[in-house]
């Protein structure tokens, strides 16, 4: 009997053992996985994959890609009677749940929308991984989806820049971890990162900085002598607005106006107030030469988001609006008749004069803007989503005014901050923003009443990459906190 019960805890253990070394990041809301004696549930044994209706073929294409990358065999794309993962289509009320169920002879059925059929497909990249790892076979029971619909990762290609190649890995790392937003900041100070046809000194001009500041050398300055370069074409931008499309990201283009605009007033400084000659920047910081107000710099704007709109499908066009000296625009003398004619209490009320004329633009075109916290001081613009960074406060505010928000404050969400020990990690911005401090995050803060709560759409993390210069590093300062995000995201607070 006494043996009897000890050989019963050691089954329980094993049993225990087994299912907490399967895992799925982010967790899923409800997981049986059990291991299962007979081979016949052994997920490295699939060998087929087969979308019951033509529209989930591109997921099981994917699906496909992604298991190459990480050298294992494709699975054939057709119907078979054992070791195949099958996709059902299903509609759901939110359209990324899912659920995975083994079914007789290891036919694993994942149903779910398009979207959830793909995030379904992202999970077993993970369990299949696992079970070519360790060998196991198990059986599933899977009912998942998310807690948020904004699921953000940004990065910054500006400061410095990342080629097509990588973005796409970025992307995939994202699509792994069922983010479904990647915010892609292409233009600042210190770099100029998309063709724009119509103004083509942009790139010629904009994308070349002389050189970059060497550590946190601003006074006296030490330059590296390095000159850098680099952009993204129209064709680049189609094929991975493309790429990512089929991972279900969207991509949140940003253009930053009226400040943060150096390299794009160095190829064209007529746009600015001085209209003086002007160089992109090489060392981190603000420039205070910003977009002059006046008409023909918001009809630059406005060409410049032609092509934008055309390249980028996504509701929302970020359009920066964060750290705008005003310095300039006190001493213009258009600027200060526009704030004359149109009764403008300060330069904070020219800002929001200038953002709500893009608003209304970018409206009209079916689309709705989002722009950083500032956006909210002189006043928000009608369709204005904001992306609140200097903590939740900008956020909060923009919820009680009932403009949708997604939440990045920089204690939780800057992932260009530090994340262990000063001393042996690499040189970075500043601030301490570590694994468990990302997990602790939640988006929707408690002082909201239910109803503004709704406007808080989710939460995304930046890397800006000021000191962030190779792949290798954006890769580690994203990770394993991107995980963390994820799960704070998808999973969510109720788990
Ligand atoms: C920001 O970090 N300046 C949005
Ligand atoms: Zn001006």
């Amino acid at each position: 009997m006494h043996s009897k019960i000890i050989s019963t805890l050691i089954a329980i253990l094993f049993f225990c053992l087994n299912t907490a070394a399967q895992t799925i990041i982010p967790a899923p809301q409800l997981q049986i996985i059990y291991p299962e004696k007979s081979k016949s549930s052994n997920l490295a044994n699939l060998s087929c994959i087969y979308a019951e209706y033509v529209s989930l073929q591109d997921e099981a294409a994917v699906f496909n890609e992604f298991l190459v990358k990480m050298n294992y065999p494709a699975l054939e794309i057709k119907s078979a009677s054992h070791d195949m993962i099958k996709l059902v289509l299903k509609n759901t009320k939110n359209e990324d749940e899912y659920s995975i169920q083994t079914k007789e002879n290891n036919i694993i059925e994942i149903t779910g929308s398009k979207s959830g059929v793909f995030y379904g497909l992202m999970s077993m990249l993970q369990l299949i991984h696992q079970s070519k790892s360790n060998g196991t076979s198990m059986s599933l029971n899977i009912i998942d989806g998310p807690a948020y619909k904004w699921r953000g990762m940004h990065l910054d290609v500006s400061r410095h820049f990342f080629p097509k190649e990588f973005v796409k890995k970025y992307i995939d790392i994202l699509a792994l971890h069922k983010m479904n937003t990647f915010h892609w900041h292409l233009t600042d100070d210190q770099g100029w990162r998309i063709e724009i046809k119509k103004y083509p000194l942009l790139t010629q001009l904009g994308s070349k900085r002389k050189e970059t500041m060497v550590a946190k050398n601003f006074e006296p300055y030490i330059g590296d002598g390095k000159p850098v370069e680099g952009f993204y074409t129209q064709e680049d931008i189609k094929e991975i607005v493309k790429y990512a499309t089929q991972r279900h990201i969207n991509i949140v283009p940003e253009i930053e106006m009226p400040g943060h605009a150096l390299a794009a007033l160095t190829a064209y400084p007529q746009f600015s107030c001085k209209k003086l000659p002007l160089d992109v920047l090489t060392k981190w910081g603000v420039s205070d030469d910003v977009l002059c107000t006046n008409d023909s710099s918001v009809r630059f704007v406005e060409d410049i988001l032609d092509e934008v709109l055309e390249l980028f499908p996504s509701k929302y066009i970020h359009i920066g609006g964060d750290e705008v000296p005003k310095v300039r625009w006190k001493e213009c003398p258009v600027c200060q008749k526009i704030i004359k004619d149109n009764k403008l209490k300060d330069e904070h009320g020219l800002q929001s004069y200038f953002i709500k004329k893009i608003d209304a633009y970018v409206t009209a075109k079916g689309r709705s803007i989002i722009g950083w916290d500032e956006i909210l001081e002189g006043g928000l613009a009608p369709n204005a989503a904001v992306m609140s960074w200097r903590g939740e406060e900008g956020g909060i505010a923009a919820a009680k005014q009932k403009h949708n928000v997604v939440m990045t404050p920089g204690a939780y969400c800057y992932f260009d901050h530090y994340q262990g020990n000063k001393n042996t990690e690499p040189l970075s911005i500043g601030g301490f923003t570590d694994l468990e401090k990302v997990y602790s995050y939640e988006p929707t803060p408690a002082s909201l009443s239910a109803n503004e709560k709704k406007y808080i759409m989710g939460a995304q993390a930046n890397v800006w990459t000021e000191y962030i210069p190779t792949t290798e590093h954006v890769e580690y300062m994203a990770l394993p906190r991107m995980c963390a995000l994820a799960e704070v995201l998808w999973t969510g607070a109720k788990k």
